[in-house]
């Protein structure tokens, strides 16, 4: 990505008055900055994070602290919050996930979903080792490591997905441990979906009952539910907890997600009225009260059928862009259903560019909300010359 030339000294001076810096200026540095970003969704073609929202009517919450500090289903003593909001959200994504009194809440990111499953399955099963496809995305190694739980890279098929039989002799290795698996729906390298109710099948044939399927649906979840061929990627399918991302296909300026879980998993972890008056049952103390209203404001706007919308959107781009690649000479592949494109990586200054990761000698193009047919034959225009 293009660097914004900074002029201007961004350093903090002791005293302001005495500086040469001044509101104004500063207000305008930082303009100049937004404009540049803005600017730049003419070229983000390879992360999965959508740029198309305007959350400007929502202005006011910036001039006050809201905390949903504790729990998400009991109030605390602090009155500024937006817990009905949360729940809404919360309610959404667990009914399209299967399940209607999922427990759930807003957090961080895809990162801290990940580690609120992994947690409530390694509190059910403390002996669990924790296994994830070699495809898995990095926060698993590092959770498994925050949680002290031996962790297991399964081998994947030519699909991207994890070998069912390869996660079997892992297990058989580890002979009369509990399992707790990480699913991946949406390989963040090829949009790779694993197989939820294969994996749980596999185990059983292995004689394990006690098994935590946690489903890493960040970036694939909402693609899989709302394609139009759905796929398994949720509670219909056997997960005990799901990751869902808020950044990736609804949008948000700031990195954020959702934690769903069967009620029953977060029975171990809850304490009551520890947490300023509410129970604590999440990770954080302080939780974030503005990005629930976010949510909650894009969801009622574009509901289930425009986010369906939106996918098919994504989906009709990701076949353009194939179609278009290939004609260029640029040896495309794609996942069936997935909103990325694999192809021949240009020269390094296109790939900044389009802002596009390279693994080895590919290319990533990744089809959000934002990307257009415009943005692919500006793209091909450019490899041509
Ligand atoms: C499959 C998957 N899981 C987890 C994450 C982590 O999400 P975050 O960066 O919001 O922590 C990502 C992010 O790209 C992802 O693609």
């Amino acid at each position: 990505m293009a660097q914004l030339p900074l002029d201007d000294s961004v350093d903090i001076p002791d005293d302001p008055a005495g500086s040469s810096s001044g509101s104004d200026r500063d207000v305008a540095l930082l303009k100049e900055l937004a404009a540049h970003m803005l600017g730049e969704r003419d070229h983000m073609l390879g992360f999965p994070v959508n740029l198309d929202f305007d959350y400007r009517p929502l202005a006011d919450f910036l001039q006050v602290h809201g905390n949903n500090v504790g729990s998400p289903a009991k109030n605390s003593e602090y009155g500024l919050h937006s817990r009905v909001f949360e729940q809404a959200v919360v309610s959404f994504f667990g009914r399209l996930a299967g399940l209607e009194d999922a427990f759930g809440y807003v957090t961080s990111g895809g990162t801290e979903s990940n580690l609120y499953g992994c947690y409530l399955g390694r509190e059910r099963f403390p002996e669990a080792v924790l296994y994830a496809s070699q495809a898995t995305h990095y926060s698993l190694r590092k959770i498994a490591r925050l949680l002290r739980m031996d962790f297991v890279a399964v081998q994947v098929g030519d699909d991207g997905s994890m070998d069912l039989a390869g996660l079997r002799r892992h297990h058989s290795a580890h002979r009369g441990r509990p399992a707790v698996v990480v699913a991946t729906i949406g390989t963040t390298t090829g949009g790779a979906e694993d197989d939820l109710v294969g994996i749980r099948e596999a185990l059983a044939d292995e004689g394990t009952d006690e098994v935590h399927i946690h489903s890493d649906a960040a970036f694939g979840g909402l693609i899989a539910a709302l394609s139009p061929e759905p796929r398994p990627w949720a509670f219909e399918s056997g997960a005990d907890t799901v990751a869902l991302s808020g950044h990736k296909m609804l949008g948000a300026p700031l990195p954020c997600g959702v934690a769903l879980a069967r009620p029953e998993h977060v029975t171990a972890i809850h304490r009551p009225d520890v947490a300023v008056g509410s129970d604590d049952d999440t990770i954080t103390g302080s939780r974030d009260a503005f990005t629930p209203l976010l949510l909650w404001y894009e969801l009622r706007r574009l509901g289930r059928t425009g986010l369906a919308r939106r996918v098919t959107h994504c989906l009709e781009t990701a076949a353009y862009a194939e179609q278009r690649l290939r004609e260029e000479g640029h040896h495309p592949e794609r996942a069936p259903g997935s909103n990325t494109v694999l192809f021949d990586a240009p020269a390094p200054e296109l790939c900044t560019r389009w802002n596009l990761l390279t693994v080895g000698d590919r290319a990533h193009l990744i089809a959000m909300p934002h990307v257009t047919g415009e943005h692919i034959d500006r793209l091909c225009a450019d490899l041509r010359t």
